[in-house]
């Protein structure tokens, strides 16, 4: 769980970042998706997974996320678009706080299975054995 920034491969014509798999995210992309219109009043995630990893980048306006370990909860922003956080697996993430523009671009390790959702988050402590 930490912020990471990218290089911005900035020239006259604008700005391009770059992220690779397995190289600047510590896993093979399986699956991108990318959430947007979000209410400020409607946060979003409230659910860890038993296996994916998640990658997430605003690259448009600004959002919170709040991942906690079953220990400790860290609010990071996420308000460039260079900066990523990685959320690893069996770490319960909230996405809140969304600007009106914001785009927030979520890079996956896994494809999209429900059953490796953890949506209860008194479940949630009990795997992460807490
Ligand atoms: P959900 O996980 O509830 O979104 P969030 O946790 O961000 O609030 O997903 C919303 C809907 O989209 C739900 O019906 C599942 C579906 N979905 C997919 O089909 N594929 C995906 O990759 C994701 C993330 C969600």
């Amino acid at each position: 769980m930490s912020l990471t920034e990218h290089r911005i491969l900035g020239e006259h014509r604008g700005q391009l970042v770059a992220i690779e798999g397995q190289q600047d995210v510590p896993f093979e992309v399986k699956r991108v998706f990318y959430i947007y219109g979000t209410q400020p009043d409607a946060p979003r995630g409230n659910h860890s997974h038993h296996q994916t990893r998640q990658y997430l980048i605003s690259v448009n306006g600004s959002c919170k996320v709040t991942l906690d370990d079953g220990k400790q909860k860290v609010t990071y922003d996420l308000n460039q678009p260079n900066i990523g956080l990685l959320q690893d697996a069996l770490v319960w993430g909230v996405m809140h706080d969304f600007s009106a523009d914001c785009v927030l671009l979520v890079l996956a390790s896994e494809h999209y299975d429900e059953s490796d959702y953890i949506r209860n988050y008194n479940d949630f402590l009990k795997v992460v054995g807490i």
